[in-house]
């Protein structure tokens, strides 16, 4: 009777370990899995929605300038000497407006960005601060000219006297204000009728970087001010509602499921994010965190570094490494975003570090990291010095929550160049030393504000709860395995074979425990 109870409950307690077994090892773990799901998931109900919509806090968007300090040096044949002025800081609103929501689990939506001059973070410095630059617009104009009727160039020159008042050097003295976002006024009117094709060449290819003049005169010339207020996109991106390791990705912009800027369809291929959220990376984050930038018209990646910890939290760090702007030869890969010669000493095709986002943006400009971070040295040797980068300020990086994506802390860092180019022919460019001449750097972070990393900390802290009652639950149901097992060999009615194996019980318990908790870690 009392061997019949014992052996009873030692069933019982076997089937309670079997039952704890399966919702340890499987049954919390999934209910946990699509908790986040449901959190991260873009969808009205979830968490993050609100967040990801409209951004809680701006972020700050840095601008670096390269003052020119030898100009008239310069036009004769020195090398350049630059003096990097900033941060001129700016906040930088986000907001998406939704357009619906599509096929295969997508949402598409357009994408604002508002810009507020920050006086306080800038400090001592002002808008209203005179630099001298590279004359952009001046030089895209004549590279462009060149390129298409190399014989034009000297008549298109005067031209560009018109349109540009008193052309003495390749250098525009501006104040920042008009620089960044006011703009800089281009007079279309004139006798001459090379001015009419260069004003007709931007009036057709419309170069994001002018703005058409309210007369219909001319153009004003400014690095931002094309993104201030503009809706861009619409850009159609995964849900995650059905598989969240697809959260984020971007599927078409435009209505385009590949860019039509590089030569083949691989350069062209949208990967990644719009870095605004990432899917849960868990215990497998990939080697390559992708993003798609549509100012470049690519997608960028960021390689695995490793754990981190920022904010008293743990994060995956990832960090932009050389072979995303290598030079072909160092990376295949690379290849079809050589498009265009961009300088008569190099062979048709980017040095390292060098995007060319001619066939991007209809501009010779070319783009690398701050300071030609991770780019060739040849580049710095064009300079009398003072421009050499440092990987803590010039580095592209981004820390993710594993858990949930989420961004905690990261920073895009991007620099505008274009080439200064020696033309016989053009007195302004007669004696320049050719070279690769930075305009200014943009720095765009964003951090977790302190009330959603408490948020997040807390539904962390649940989570370790929530893993910790799946242990204890384990625990129990082996504690109560084992007293039914002594109870059952006290009664005496142990068969013949646990009697044998009732010294290697608790080993046989430990194992099932170490392999359980195996299964668990490795496919959490
Ligand atoms: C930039 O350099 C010029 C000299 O080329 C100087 O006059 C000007 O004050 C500098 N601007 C700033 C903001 O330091
Ligand atoms: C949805 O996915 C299928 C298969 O991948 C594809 O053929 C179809 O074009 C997609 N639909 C849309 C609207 O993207
Ligand atoms: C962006 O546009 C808004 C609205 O026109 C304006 O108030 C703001 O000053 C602009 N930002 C900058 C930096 O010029
Ligand atoms: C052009 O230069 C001349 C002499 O250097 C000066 O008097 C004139 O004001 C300048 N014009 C403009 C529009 O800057
Ligand atoms: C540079 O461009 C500005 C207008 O964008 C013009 O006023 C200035 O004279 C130009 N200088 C040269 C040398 O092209
Ligand atoms: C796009 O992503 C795929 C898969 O992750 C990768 O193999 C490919 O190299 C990426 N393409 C580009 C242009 O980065
Ligand atoms: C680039 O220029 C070099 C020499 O200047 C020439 O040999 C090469 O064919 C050009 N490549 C392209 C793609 O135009």
């Amino acid at each position: 009777m009392i061997g019949k109870q014992s052996r009873m409950f030692f069933l019982i307690s076997l089937c309670g370990l079997m039952f704890a077994i399966l919702l340890a090892t499987w049954g919390i773990p999934k209910i946990v899995r699509s908790q986040i799901q449901k959190n991260v998931q873009i969808d009205p109900s979830s968490q993050m929605f609100d967040k990801w919509r409209k951004l809680p806090m701006p972020l700050t968007f840095k601008v670096y300038v390269f003052n020119v300090t030898n100009a008239e040096d310069i036009s004769a044949g020195a090398k350049p000497e630059l003096e990097e002025i900033g941060p001129y800081v700016y906040k930088q609103y986000r907001e998406r407006t939704i357009l619906g929501y599509g096929e295969n689990d997508t949402v598409e939506y357009m994408l604002k960005k508002t810009f507020v001059f920050d006086q306080k973070e800038t400090g001592s410095l002002s808008e209203d601060d005179e630099v001298t630059v590279i004359n952009f617009t001046y030089m895209a104009a004549l590279l462009q000219v060149q390129e298409l009727m190399p014989g034009l160039v000297g008549m298109i020159n005067g031209a560009l006297g018109e349109m540009f008042t008193n052309l003495t050097d390749p250098f525009l003295r501006v104040k920042i204000k008009d620089l960044f976002f006011d703009g800089v006024h281009l007079n279309c009117v004139g006798e001459n009728s090379a001015l009419g094709l260069v004003c007709g060449k931007m009036k057709s290819d419309k170069p994001a970087t002018m703005r058409p003049s309210e007369d219909g005169n001319g153009f004003y010339f400014s690095m931002f001010s094309h993104m201030n207020l503009t809706e861009t996109g619409p850009y159609q991106m995964v849900r995650g509602t059905k598989n969240v390791q697809e959260l984020g990705h971007i599927v078409s912009y435009k209505g385009k499921k590949e860019m039509k800027s590089w030569r083949d369809p691989y350069c062209n291929q949208l990967n990644g994010s719009d870095a605004s959220v990432f899917p849960p990376v868990e215990d497998s984050p990939p080697k390559r965190l992708y993003s798609f930038e549509p100012e470049v018209c690519r997608s960028l990646y960021a390689n695995l570094v490793g754990p981190a910890t920022i904010f008293n939290m743990k994060a995956i760090y990832y960090e932009i490494g050389e072979e995303a702007l290598a030079a072909k030869t160092a990376n295949r890969d690379n290849k079809c975003f050589c498009r265009k010669n961009w300088s008569a000493n190099h062979d048709g095709c980017l040095l390292m570090g060098v995007l060319n986002l001619e066939p991007c943006q209809g501009a010779p400009a070319l783009a690398t990291l701050p300071r030609f971070y991770l780019a060739s040295e040849e580049l710095l040797e064009y300079f009398a010095g003072g421009i050499s980068p440092d990987k803590e300020k010039h580095n592209t990086y981004v820390y993710l929550d594993p858990i949930t994506g989420v961004v905690l802390k990261g920073v895009r860092r991007l620099q505008f160049n274009i080439e200064l180019r020696q033309m016989k022919g053009i007195p302004q460019l007669e004696n320049v030393r050719t070279g690769v001449f930075p305009l200014l750097w943009i720095d765009e972070g964003a951090e977790l504000p302190p009330e959603i990393q408490q948020e997040l900390k807390q539904s962390h802290t649940l989570l370790g709860y929530v893993e910790m009652a799946r242990w204890i639950l384990l625990s129990i149901a082996i504690l109560v395995l084992l007293a039914s097992v002594v109870k059952l060999g006290r009664s005496g009615a142990l068969p013949m074979w646990a009697k044998w194996a009732r010294s290697g019980a608790l080993p046989i318990v430990w194992a099932t425990y170490k392999f359980c908790q195996f299964r668990t870690v490795s496919n959490w």
